[in-house]
């Protein structure tokens, strides 16, 4: 996590250079906690609303170009092989087929770090890309694919991250099975000492499946060539790293490649990284001479476009008889899948709990299946499950509620860093969520108590998530001559509400209303850079940037007019898009007639999100509580009520804050209850291919949900104040219900998902 790259004094971007001094004093206009705002924090209704619930938004999987043909891809129907021979020539006959691509008449690609290419003839895991056929429809070309004859060599494999580190095992790669050959190992002080000084030591094992992402829409892209620029339609978390692996796979200049991303279904970290899919596309466009449209089916989406790893965690930890923690160990082993991800969960284990000795030890192994990708809080989601698992072991031990075992051993400071936060607000909300689920009331009362085979029982768990944003992030702003604003940036919009928090924040500042507002975001020909949408950041990277820009073409409108009235600067005041002589409100100037004035047709501010403050950390907290009950004869968990209770910053919309923290809670009851990804261990191929096998929640298993947020805003981070929420409300679910389930029945369920046959099996052990 140190950042290695060389900090700039100045900020570089369309031939401005402006230094850090400058951007701060202008950020010295920061929102604090008591700012009063009508706008930014209030449950704005989607600007994009209308259009997508119409059906006229178009998604990249909508987009139909004049003359467009069709792509798909054939894939490796084993876990492990390699292409002894491929003939395509009966595709290639078929009517309406355009083209076939494969390794054999294609140029090498790297792909992978350069591990594998595009199109490899070592197929590593039930899935991977064999060939691609270009046809006049998708029927057809699904039909060719059939037609292409591959003789393979089934190779050994396996499938078990266990397996795959024992000597002798199938190897993936010629350096073996454990990326980069050795553990990400973490340690601070003295874990030997901090054992040999408690007085209880708990120690055990956990296990996590591997769960697929599944967003909405698809994995798309539509690619379509004008000469020797390329214009890359695509549903992507980033637009500007698209277009940067698209330029660098074709040898072509970025500048070349132009990257649209208008609206789509989500992502939840699937779509971080550019598809094989995108460049596969873009090479038979180049090939043909004609547009190109690819659309990954559920299968695929099932069995190629990544996962989130699994996990085998042993943990161990010992405390003192008072409950304060004096070490904390935590081994663990996930899969990457046949490429390169990581697989590690232990940073909830070294950042979430106040204890000097601490060793992490995380093995990311490759394993013959699907590669894994980051996915909502990846690492966080398994390792808050392995430790607030162990944490409520540990405080039974000593006697005490795992509430104050947690509030005893609460982190003040940043554990890993070793230095301060911006703002931590987790007491707080350890506090709310206990009273809102009536935590002191109803723990005891309702353990296990209830008579019959219904059992209730309420757990707690813990979320830590960075989310600070930061720079690069920049924001156009354009004011035209009739009063109305567009705002350009290098965002883009998840499904999440990205346009509509920028058209809030400029009509906040601009104290205009949201109809004159217009947000052009997701398109790398005329938007600022922005960076991926990953990790939190986009709001706490974007939104600062947004005000900046709106913040100086303020100043901008107050300096011109103040000019024009022939009055000073402090003699004037802006209101409601109006600049105001301050001794006489008669004397005025609206800012369409002042643009007029000026003699200009649009004005331009370009804002820029600031630096991160140094020498504090910047993180997100929260607590969950859940209240299940578990029924005893079927096994059955249902899920009466979870309460969030986080501290996020600023929310820029009630709303649609909200809405992610519904999003991600159901996610994570998903994750705790039904979602798993089966591989039968002797074909290694996929046992539940298909979205009836594997489960996802639906409205019925969706519990009552309480958001609580304890933060009004963190003005240390930057102007707005805000922290990404999109990873943290999943973070602590799963591991808040299995110690809900504890609480209700007695018996530990330490593999995910909580399934009624593990429950069932673990009553009658
Ligand atoms: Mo996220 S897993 O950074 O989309």
């Amino acid at each position: 996590m140190s950042p290695r790259f060389v900090k700039s004094k100045h900020f570089f971007e369309e031939g401005t250079i402006e230094s850090l001094a400058e951007v701060s004093e202008r950020k010295g206009k920061v929102w604090d906690a008591g700012a009063k705002l009508d706008v930014v924090g209030k449950s704005v209704k989607r600007i994009d609303g209308y259009d997508k619930v119409s059906g006229t938004a178009r998604y990249t999987f909508d987009i139909n170009l004049p003359n467009m043909a069709h792509a798909r891809i054939l894939r490796c129907p084993h876990a492990h092989a390699k292409i002894k021979r491929i003939d395509f020539s009966k595709a290639l006959k078929l009517k309406g087929v355009l083209a076939v691509h494969t390794h054999s008449n294609t140029k090498r690609i790297p792909w992978f770090w350069n591990i594998s290419s595009l199109y490899d003839t070592h197929l590593r895991y039930e899935g991977d890309e064999v060939a691609a056929v270009l046809a006049e429809s998708e029927r057809i070309a699904l039909q060719a694919l059939k037609l292409i004859e591959v003789d393979y060599e089934e190779l050994p494999f396996v499938i078990d991250p266990g397996d795959a580190m024992i000597e002798g095992a199938p190897k993936l790669y010629d350096d073996g099975n454990v990326m980069r050959g050795k553990p990400d190992i973490y340690e601070r002080g003295d874990i030997e000492r901090g054992f040999s000084e408690a007085d209880y030591i708990v120690e055990d094992s956990f296990s996590t499946q591997v769960e697929i992402h599944h967003p909405t829409e698809v994995h798309c892209s539509v690619v379509n060539w004008d000469g020797d620029h390329l214009t890359v339609y695509d549903s992507t978390q980033g637009i500007f790293s698209v277009r940067e692996q698209v330029a660098r796979s074709l040898d072509i200049p970025e500048s070349r490649v132009r990257v649209i991303k208008k609206y789509m279904g989500g992502g939840f970290g699937s779509k971080l990284t550019t598809g094989k899919y995108t460049v596969i596309a873009a090479l038979l466009a180049r090939d043909t001479g004609r547009p190109v449209r690819i659309a990954l089916d559920r299968k695929e989406m099932h069995m190629a476009v990544g996962n989130r790893p699994d996990s085998f965690q042993t943990l161990k930890v010992g405390a003192k008889k008072d409950g304060t923690l004096t070490a904390l160990s935590h081994y663990s082993r996930g899969s990457a899948g046949a490429y390169p991800s990581g697989a590690g969960c232990s940073w909830p284990m070294r950042s979430v709990y106040k204890c000097d000795n601490v060793k992490t030890t995380d093995y990311t192994v490759f394993v013959n299946a699907g590669p894994g990708r980051p996915f909502r809080a990846p690492g966080h989601v398994q390792g808050t499950f392995g430790m607030d698992s162990i944490i409520d072991m540990i405080a039974e031990k000593a006697g005490m509620d795992p509430l104050d075992f947690r509030l005893k051993n609460y982190a003040e400071i940043d554990q890993v860093a070793n230095q301060p936060y911006t703002s931590k607000k987790l007491r707080e909300a350890y506090e709310a969520g206990a009273e809102a689920i009536g935590w002191k009331e109803n723990r005891q009362k309702v353990a296990g108590s209830m008579p019959g085979s219904i059992k209730r029982g309420l757990g707690v768990a813990t979320q830590i998530w960075w989310g600070g944003g930061g720079p690069p992030a920049y924001a156009t702003l354009k004011l035209n001559r009739d009063g109305s604003v567009r705002v350009l940036a290098g965002s883009q919009d998840l499904g999440t509400g990205t346009y509509t928090f920028i058209a809030q924040i400029v009509a906040e500042v601009l104290e205009l209303s949201l109809e004159k507002i217009s947000v052009t975001i997701g398109d790398t020909a005329t938007c600022p850079y922005c960076g991926s949408s990953g990790g939190s950041t986009t709001a706490p990277s974007v939104a600062p940037a947004v005000k900046d820009a709106a913040e100086q073409m303020k100043e901008k409108l107050i300096s011109a007019a103040a000019a024009h009235m022939e009055l000073s600067e402090s003699g004037v005041r802006y209101s409601k898009g109006k600049i105001i002589d301050t001794e006489d409100d008669s004397n005025s100037i609206d800012i369409a007639t002042l643009v007029r004035k000026m003699r200009e047709r649009v004005l331009v501010t370009t804002g820029r999100r600031s630096q991160n403050p140094e020498n504090y950390s910047i993180n997100s907290f929260g607590a969950q509580f859940a209240d299940v009950e578990v029924d005893i004869e079927t096994g059955q968990v249902k899920i009466l009520k979870i309460v969030a209770a986080h501290d996020i910053g600023r929310t820029l919309n009630k709303q649609m804050m909200e809405s992610q923290f519904y999003g991600g809670i159901i996610q994570g009851v998903g994750f705790a209850l039904l979602e798993e990804r089966v591989i039968d261990p002797f074909t290694g191929k996929i046992a539940n291919l298909n979205m009836h096998d594997y489960k996802i929640p639906t409205m019925m298993d969706t519990p009552n949900m309480e958001i609580i947020i304890v933060s009004k805003s963190d003005p240390m981070i930057s102007n707005v104040g805000a922290k990404g929420i999109g990873e943290p409300p999943m973070i602590p679910t799963a591991a808040a219900i299995a110690n809900a389930v504890y609480n209700a029945i007695g018996v530990r369920i330490k593999s995910l998902p909580i399934t009624p046959d593990k429950i069932l099996n673990a009553l009658y052990a």
